[in-house]
């Protein structure tokens, strides 16, 4: 007999982990829980503001993944609510008549885009932005075929699949959409070679490969993808959905080399992470060649995109970037962080390298070449993020595409003590371990301590 049920949202805030682990386990995704539950994850969090979580014990914890990235400005930053809890009485979607929040989040948009990135489409998530723009590079040139980089990730949902550079991800979906080819990232002959065999929409890039595992491209390449793609008239998408807003220490990623794409995706950090927000920027020339007819005008659209409520947030989230110069603080606190993991780099052979830029951070724990260490090789950042949650309650994880490379986004307004926080903790684990096998013994071991506990 069923015992579904539908709950008011009175009981569901008083639901206990169990509780919630049962729904999980019955109604969404049951595997997931138990991966989760074997690393001993799951917590039930009550509270969260800035960088904190507090769980119902009364835990603090320290948030380093700030979901991916999404959450530039923390959780549940109070002027980000405020311009939401401002504008509730308005209608929240499309009435037909065009929305004074939706416009003003579109002016400001190309207010701190480079060059003349003039247009926005929004849309909901990071998927539907680079959606968006694939197929805005196929009405504005009439061609079809894309270029994107091996290892790449831009979403999840077919297109943006079709695009994403990592097979792992796209085997059981095959086939996915024709004409995309997939070429090494950070090589700009490739792109260029690419280009010169067949005619292409677009090239699609990360400024820096982030579910990857936080892979800097050398210096001049977006540059030099930026000439190849002109001389061939293929737009350059740049997908900032993780770069952009602030993160890697310039309002937008391509501004570190002074280039100018034709559509930049970006959607995470949008909304200061307290609405679902994606959009994509382009130039009015791109824009009038996809869409500018009447014709033409609903080719392309999203029954919640450019709602009123997350334009608000949104609209509050750039303020505050601006505002704050978020951009700067990353630039300074990301610095200082990774100068402190640098030196800690140097003492520890087992964390092999820290990259990024700003405060978009990897740990590459890839170990060296011991035989021994195989079955344990490719979880050390999984085993080391497990034993920073249950020794030190600090949140963070591996990246998607990489689990020896543990990703840091915390928030861009970060303070230093919280930073210190960090790597002392991180000090204390790696002091704690030696070896690849001691790590996945201790981290065992620190599991069934936090069971007890
Ligand atoms: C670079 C990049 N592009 C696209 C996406 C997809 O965004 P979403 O998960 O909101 O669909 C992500 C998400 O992690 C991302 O990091």
């Amino acid at each position: 007999m069923s015992n579904d049920r539908i709950y008011t949202v009175e009981e569901a805030v008083t639901l206990d982990l169990d509780g919630i682990l049962h729904l999980h386990r019955q109604y969404i995704n049951e595997s997931l829980i138990d991966l989760l539950q074997s690393y001993g994850v799951p917590r039930r969090f009550i509270k969260a503001e800035g960088i904190r979580l507090w769980d119902n014990v009364g835990n603090a914890y320290l948030d380093f993944l700030c979901s991916y990235g999404a959450l530039a400005l923390g959780h549940n930053h109070p002027e980000v609510l405020a311009a939401v809890a401002a504008v509730t009485s308005q209608p929240n979607f499309f009435v037909l008549s065009p929305g004074a929040i939706t416009g003003a989040l579109a002016s400001s948009l190309a207010a701190i885009s480079p060059g003349d990135l003039q247009r926005s489409f929004f849309c909901n998530s990071g998927s539907e932005a680079v959606e968006g723009a694939v197929k805005l590079a196929r009405a504005a040139t009439g061609r079809s075929r894309i270029v994107a980089a091996t290892e790449g990730f831009h979403g999840k949902t077919l297109g943006a699949l079709s695009v994403t550079g990592h097979e792992p991800l796209k085997t059981v979906y095959h086939p996915l959409l024709p004409n995309v080819a997939h070429v090494p990232y950070g090589d700009p002959d490739a792109i260029a070679d690419s280009l010169r065999r067949k005619p292409a929409a677009a090239v699609i890039l990360e400024p820096i490969q982030g579910p990857a595992g936080i892979i800097v491209p050398p210096d001049g390449y977006l540059k030099a993808v930026e000439k190849e793609c002109k001389k061939h008239g293929t737009l350059l998408i740049l997908d900032e959905i993780q770069t952009g807003l602030g993160r890697t220490g310039k309002m937008f990623a391509c501004e570190h080399e002074g280039v100018v794409p034709d559509v930049i995706c970006v959607s995470k950090g949008l909304s200061g992470g307290v609405y679902p927000i994606g959009a994509y920027i382009t130039s009015d020339r791109v824009w009038r060649q996809a869409y500018g007819t009447k014709k033409k005008a609903s080719l392309h659209s999203s029954t919640f995109g450019g709602n009123t409520f997350a334009c608000a947030a949104a609209l509050a989230a750039i303020n505050i970037t601006v505002r704050e110069d978020l951009p700067g603080r990353a630039a300074e606190m990301g610095g200082y962080f990774r100068g402190r993991l640098q030196a800690l780099a140097e003492r520890h052979d087992i964390l092999g390298e820290v990259r990024g830029r700003g405060l978009m951070i990897g740990l590459d724990f890839s170990p060296q070449g011991n035989p021994l260490t195989r079955p344990v090789r490719k979880q050390v950042a999984a085993l080391i993020a497990v034993q920073m949650l249950q020794r030190h309650n600090i949140i963070s994880a591996y990246t998607f595409n990489n689990a020896n490379v543990i990703r840091l986004a915390p928030p861009l307004n970060v303070a230093t003590e919280d930073l210190d926080i960090y790597v002392d903790a991180l000090e204390d684990v790696l002091d704690k371990n030696s070896g690849f096998a001691g790590l996945a013994l201790s981290t065992t071991r620190a599991i069934r301590q936090n069971r007890r506990g």
